[in-house]
């Protein structure tokens, strides 16, 4: 692009098999593929301008001038796409998310989706989704699924160019809805990036990996047959096995809260009584619902009814990262 300029949206996704440990935590390449659903409507909207004017890159983040690791994390990040494009200009970067931060929906996933998206346009790259996909994901490894659209796998690769993500299915092929029940909106806990690199201390992090790749042929048929109850055990397995290795590394990571629990509890028990509907837990405590749109204000009524859950938010299957 002649300016230098380039605006792109990108929505946030929920893993239904997770990603948990890298291979190479610089290039970001995980020890297993993972599956995941884009979040429609939880959108990261990123503007890049490359300037001759600036020194130094120049990062907003809803209105906020970053600082410290965040701007360091983005500034490498744009290193990345000035080496590809051969290209020296400091850029200024300006990103919004139309979702609370802190409500325990990734926005690493949707923001370095839409600032590798806006940051490689602006430079004139022109990549592949797969290549704009591997791209997204050295700056966070949930970003490269955020590149596709629909429902999406992450392969596991062995280099940089192989460990991209790629859609199975349009976001209309099964109308799925994440309720997102918010037991804590505490935003302390240990980040993803730490939490991958001690993930190898626990010594049940080789049987996950190891049973990783049937979970993810299990969980793909299951969205492709649209097959609820396959698809509910198969998620909730994979959540359960992700939080026994956060639990049982060095150092333990809990990241379930007593409500977590209440929610955990009465999701199978809904389910037991016919309620389609199941729930998976990234590194937070918060409980991702997922359940068919037809049973969603079903749903969301009894989350809102449980002691302990402040607040619910929804978000159907949502569509690739896009230029604005
Ligand atoms: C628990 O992609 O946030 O949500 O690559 O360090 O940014 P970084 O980690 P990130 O890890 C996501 C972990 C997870 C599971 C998942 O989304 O697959």
């Amino acid at each position: 692009m002649a300016d230098n300029k380039a605006t792109a949206h990108a929505q946030s996704n929920i893993a239904f098999i997770k990603y948990w440990g890298n291979r190479d935590d610089r290039l970001r390449l995980p020890v297993s593929g993972s599956l995941s659903m884009n979040l429609d409507g939880l959108t990261t909207t990123t503007t890049v301008t490359f300037d001759e004017a600036l020194a130094e890159d120049e990062i907003t983040i809803g209105g906020v001038l970053a600082t410290g690791n965040a701007a360091a994390r983005v500034s490498d990040f744009l290193d990345q796409v000035r080496h590809r494009a051969a290209h020296e200009l400091k850029a200024r970067v300006q990103s919004e998310n139309n979702f609370p931060t802190g409500a325990g929906i990734a926005s690493s996933a949707s923001a370095f989706a839409a600032l590798a998206l806006a940051a490689s346009r602006a430079l004139g790259l022109d990549l592949s989704e797969p290549q704009l996909s591997a791209l997204a994901r050295l700056g966070s490894g949930s970003a490269s699924r955020s590149v596709p659209g629909g429902y999406v796998e992450w392969y596991v690769g062995d280099s940089h160019e192989t460990s991209y993500a790629e859609s199975f299915a349009p976001a209309e092929h099964w109308d799925l809805v994440d309720c997102v029940a918010i037991v804590s909106t505490r935003h302390k806990e240990t980040g993803s990036t730490e939490g991958h690199a001690i993930a190898q201390t626990s010594p049940l992090q080789a049987a996950r990996v190891q049973g990783a790749a049937v979970r993810i042929a299990t969980c793909k048929e299951a969205i492709l047959m649209r097959d609820f109850t396959k698809f509910a055990d198969v998620v909730e397995l994979d959540s359960t096995v992700m939080h026994s290795v956060m639990m049982t590394g060095t150092p333990p990571l809990f990241y379930w809260q007593p409500a977590t629990l209440t929610v955990m509890e009465q999701v199978r028990r809904w389910r037991a009584g016919g309620l389609p509907v199941c729930y998976t837990i990234d590194a937070g405590a918060n409980v991702h619902c997922i359940c068919l749109s037809s049973d969603v204000d079903e749903v969301e009524t009894r989350l809102r009814d449980l002691d302990g859950v402040n607040n619910v938010l929804r978000a159907a299957a949502g569509g690739p990262a896009r230029i604005v």
